[in-house]
């Protein structure tokens, strides 16, 4: 027993294991070389604007404007380097986690089309365990998100002598109304809330929940009438919130032009969704005492499970980074010789712990304002906005 015990203090205390440890290294580096990986399928719609060359469908001084817009952070593919020991325990946590995504909440077998009719069967087949299965998912960070939309939707009745209408875009099973009412109650506003979405059996849900106000329609066809679907006049909100509700649309440009001809003058819209990793923001975490930064497993993780298995495949959903980006460039011409665009007020990207405590699920929200504009100023955002869809969003 005692020369047991010195022969392993001996071993562990001396340089006897460095060559043999070195050796080991060598060899697993040569098998595994370190890993430069440009992630492109993060960045799906940013990877085009990445190469999209400026110059070609802009004049130099659209191009300057246009790189205002769009930081180099989603112009720049995103690059994370690995090891082989860190790419082992990033296989490990990945492995594990599509496990648990697989056998708990089944995701459909491959991503289909991601179109309107995709995206509706998906909410068909999961609006029975829909608020549960989120819960789960998110750590119960979706409460914070949806009261979030809550708190906003009372304070700006607060704000406009006691009394407001919200319209809350894809609000699902409805539980954005749901914690409006009790806000709002608890604060002496009223709120009039409408709940749209596009899917029967979610809105089932939500009508379940004895509120009123909820309707079914297409958030990319606001105003204009659809048999069938809902539609509303320029001006009537003061508020528009959707959360978690423009990955599922394959036109997010349309939907921001509706919302704000459907906005009052100094309404305000607040969207929360996903947003591709920032290496230079990423997440941070306790780790025995230290305090680690987590860029390589945020990027790593979203590229390989986040969005091919729990965004596309479990939800039907997409990257929505570039939404982030192109609502401020979007404009509208009243047809009374008034411009009309967004002023962003707050954007905030921050790495979520919705797995195991895990900072690894990037959220992004932003609040904007419907804001009178000048002709030139609506003609430079248009022009830079139609370039960048030449090339995404057609
Ligand atoms: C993730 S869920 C709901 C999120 C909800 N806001 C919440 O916080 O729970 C997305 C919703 O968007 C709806 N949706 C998808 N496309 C839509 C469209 N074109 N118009 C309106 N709703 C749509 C879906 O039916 C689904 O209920």
């Amino acid at each position: 027993m005692k020369i047991g015990r010195f022969l392993f203090d001996l071993i562990r205390n001396s340089d006897i294991l460095n060559p043999a440890r070195r050796a080991i290294v060598r060899l697993l580096k040569k098998q595994f070389p370190g890993k430069e990986s440009h992630m492109a399928n993060v960045l799906n719609q940013s990877t085009v604007f990445s190469e999209l060359r400026f110059s070609q469908v802009l004049a130099e001084e659209d191009e300057v404007e246009a790189k205002k817009h769009l930081p180099e952070y989603i112009l720049s593919p995103l690059s994370v380097h690995y090891g082989p020991v860190k790419g082992f325990f990033l296989f490990v946590l990945r492995t594990f986690l599509s496990l648990l995504v697989v056998v708990f909440l089944r995701p459909r077998s491959r991503a289909g089309e991601l179109d309107q009719k995709d995206v509706d069967k998906v909410y068909d087949k999961r609006a029975k365990h829909y608020d549960r299965d989120h819960h789960i998912t998110t750590r119960g960070m979706d409460l914070s998100f949806r009261k979030m939309a809550a708190w906003l939707a009372a304070i700006l009745a607060r704000n406009r002598n006691g009394s407001v209408k919200i319209l809350d875009l894809c609000t699902g099973t409805g539980e954005i109304p749901r914690h409006t009412k009790c806000i709002s109650e608890l604060l002496h506003v009223t709120v009039d809330v409408t709940g749209l979405d596009y899917n029967e059996h979610m809105l089932a849900i939500a009508r379940r929940k004895r509120l009123n106000g909820f309707v079914r329609g297409d958030a990319t066809e606001l105003t204009t009438p659809k048999e069938g679907f809902v539609a509303f006049g320029e001006n009537t909100f003061d508020g528009v919130t959707q959360v978690f509700g423009i990955g599922g649309i394959s036109e997010p440009v349309k939907v921001f032009r509706g919302v704000l001809e459907v906005l009052k003058p100094r309404g305000t819209y607040l969207m929360i969704d996903m947003h591709r990793p920032i290496p230079e923001l990423s997440g941070e975490m306790p780790f025995f005492g230290w305090w680690l930064k987590t860029p390589v497993l945020e990027a790593y993780i979203y590229e390989k499970t986040t969005l091919p298995l729990v965004l596309e495949r479990l939800w039907g959903w997409r990257d929505t980074t570039m939404c982030f980006y192109l609502l401020p460039l979007v404009t509208y011409d009243d047809g009374l010789g008034q411009c009309w665009g967004f002023e962003t007020q707050i954007l905030e990207v921050e790495s979520h712990r919705w797995w195991f405590g895990l900072p690894i699920m990037p959220v992004a929200k932003i609040v904007v304002k419907k804001v009178a504009i000048s002709t030139e100023e609506a003609k430079a955002r248009k022009k830079i906005l139609q370039a960048l869809c030449q090339q995404t969003c057609e």
